[in-house]
């Protein structure tokens, strides 16, 4: 069994006030992540936007409230015993790049240890990525489109050789904006095979 070998607090700590990237001069706040530190399910999304800039938390914007909607109302019908505040939440990138932009090379090269250090001080029975640029950056694969791998399971390595079960979905930013019923219905089907594998076959 994997023993985490630093919690939280302490990447946290070591995160501090971050000024390893240009982020660090338009931001109003670092967001760092929120949910217990032993949540069973890691949702890794991309970057703060205005909301989460100025409260510092990661999706309490339009697109986290869809999240919200979609994690409660999936696990409240197929009665898994999870709700938005049992899961652990963070982001690619801890700042929010200048007019939600997509992230940089450098950005993520700065953020991307963070990322990693907080999955493993988690240490989940599974990671959903939400959206191209965070699966790409997790899954290691600069080209791959999150319609052709969604809802098949991944796995992504830890720096300390622990291998995360990884689902991929659509990001709630694009279900906002205008996605068919169709790929609604696929985002939530996502999640049910998530939440079935981590409370039904893992538990
Ligand atoms: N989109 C993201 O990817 N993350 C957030 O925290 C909010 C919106």
């Amino acid at each position: 069994m994997f023993i985490p070998i630093e919690s939280l607090t302490a990447v946290q700590a070591d995160l501090g006030d971050c000024q390893r990237c240009k982020l660090h001069l338009t931001r109003t706040n670092l967001v760092f992540g929120d949910g217990p530190s032993n949540a069973k399910i890691v949702l890794v999304g991309e970057a703060p936007g205005a909301d989460e800039d100025t409260q510092g938390l990661p999706f309490v914007g339009r697109a986290g409230q869809l999240l919200t909607k979609m994690i409660d109302s999936t696990a409240e019908k197929g009665g898994w015993p999870i709700r938005r505040g049992d899961v652990y939440i963070c982001n690619v990138l801890k700042c929010r790049p200048p007019a939600n932009r997509p992230p940089e090379e450098d950005e993520v090269s700065a953020c991307h240890p963070f990322l990693a250090r907080q999955i493993e001080s988690v240490n989940p029975k599974a990671i959903l990525v939400m959206g191209n640029s965070s699966s790409r950056l997790l899954l290691g694969d600069p080209r791959l489109s999150i319609s052709k791998i969604r809802g098949a399971w991944h796995s992504w390595r830890s720096p300390n050789g622990q291998d995360y079960p990884v689902m991929p979905t659509f990001h709630p930013s694009y279900l906002l904006r205008g996605f068919t019923d169709e790929q609604k219905l696929l985002a939530w089907q996502d999640l049910k095979v998530l939440f079935s594998y981590v409370y039904d076959t893992v538990a």
